[in-house]
């Protein structure tokens, strides 16, 4: 049996847990954080934050305490019915009440007796999940009015939270999405390429580590990195699978891939698209100032163009393509010696030949033969 919280413990655990909700944007731990702290107001043994799919008209919940994501569909069980009133919902036994979503225990094997139900709203007045918390751990055993108040308060207090995380990672999902449509654009318009794009970005991911960059900047990082050539879908096929040697003008045409692709991304300032933009424009800047299209040297160069620079070359070099054999290891190791401070930055090329073997477990592993 446990007791009430008295005043000044409820004004800590809100106080704890405010501190935390508002530190965090992600959407999981957000609602392991309120079901947490709904739990602890109230004295439940369960609590979970319900949530609406609107696509897939479903309620589903990713925290309902000692039990695996949960999802049944849209307007069933006392979450859906409460979530369709905008009615709280109280009731002593649930296997009483029609409305229980029986089925939930028999998946969980979690009996349910006590319930208590309330819905919450965004900024805007719409409802957007619930909160449920089953059975009370007082010695009464039942939920009280109070217990609605206290809900309803952690549901306001956490919502406005709840909310820009719930859009923050609407705005991401959306980024990759995009991001990833418009790499497999780039990848199907050229023939020779295959798995290029999946092994730039692992690449660039790998060296991007192996330089210090933080675990999220070398994740944004592998996330862009495979649309640098985006700009390409701009450039005739007859240019972009000529086999052998281009002429001056051709080249040309085919440089500006870069513009285009910085073009194609660049109205966004979101941090994903945003930096996507960048390595579009800049994974041909060459560390000496003789690259294109800007002549950046140094540190001009964003480090994601430098990263990229040499995770596209490398493969590149690594494997055929319509104008060129695949070079040998040793030919490969020569130019990036030789270019060490020149085409690339040296840090970059340093790195490059602490994470080789890496590298080359990452080429084989995607490699075009099998592809
Ligand atoms: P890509 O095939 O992805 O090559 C990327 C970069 O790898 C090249 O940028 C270059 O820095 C390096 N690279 C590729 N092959 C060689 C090589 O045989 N020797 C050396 N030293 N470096 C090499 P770059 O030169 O700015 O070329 C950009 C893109 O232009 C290439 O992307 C490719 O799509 C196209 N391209 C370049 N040269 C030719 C060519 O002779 N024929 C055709 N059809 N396309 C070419
Ligand atoms: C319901 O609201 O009945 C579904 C969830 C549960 O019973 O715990
Ligand atoms: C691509 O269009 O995916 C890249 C082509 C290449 O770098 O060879
Ligand atoms: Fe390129
Ligand atoms: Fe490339």
């Amino acid at each position: 049996m446990k007791q009430e919280l008295s005043s000044e413990q409820l004004l800590s655990v809100i106080f704890d847990y405010m501190a935390k909700i508002t530190g965090e944007n992600q959407l999981e731990r957000v609602l392991v954080l309120m079901a947490n702290m709904g739990r602890e107001m109230i004295v439940a043994d369960r609590c979970a934050v319900w949530l609406i799919d609107e696509v897939n008209e479903e309620l589903f919940t990713t925290v309902a305490h000692g039990t695996k994501p949960i999802r049944i569909p849209y307007g069933s069980g006392l979450v859906g019915h409460s979530i369709r009133t905008g009615e709280p919902i109280v009731i002593e036994d649930a296997a009483a009440d029609p409305r229980h979503h029986a089925e939930t225990d028999r998946i969980t094997g979690y009996v349910t007796k006590s319930v208590i139900t309330i819905p919450f709203r965004n900024s805007d007045g719409r409802i957007i999940g619930a909160y449920q918390a089953v059975n009370k751990l007082t010695e009464a055993a039942i939920f009280t009015s109070k217990d609605i108040e206290l809900l309803s308060l952690a549901a306001s207090y956490a919502g406005k939270s709840l909310e820009s995380v719930m859009l923050h990672q609407e705005i991401i999902d959306t980024q990759r999405e995009i991001i990833s449509t418009m790499g497999e654009i780039g990848e199907i318009r050229s023939k020779e390429t295959g798995n290029h794009v999946r092994r730039v970005a692992e690449f660039s991911y790998a060296l991007a580590r192996s330089l210090g960059l933080s675990e999220h900047d070398a994740d944004v990082l592998r996330t862009v990195s495979p649309m640098h050539d985006i700009g390409k879908v701009a450039i005739p096929d007859s240019i972009l699978n000529k086999p052998g040697k281009l002429t001056d003008a051709e080249y040309d045409i085919i440089k500006s891939h870069t513009k285009i692709g910085h073009q194609l991304l660049r109205g966004s300032r979101r941090e994903l698209l945003h930096a996507a933009a960048i390595v579009a424009e800049q994974h041909h800047e060459k560390w000496n100032g003789e690259g294109y299209p800007n002549g950046l040297a140094g540190e001009e160069i964003h480090i994601f163009g430098r990263i990229t620079a040499v995770a596209d070359v490398f493969d590149a070099l690594s494997a055929e393509r319509v104008y060129k054999a695949a070079w040998p290891i040793e030919k490969i190791e020569q130019l990036f010696r030789d270019e060490r401070g020149k085409h690339f930055d040296p840090d970059v090329v340093d790195a490059f030949f602490r994470v080789l073997p890496e590298l080359i477990e990452i080429r084989d592993r995607f490699s075009d033969k099998e592809a």
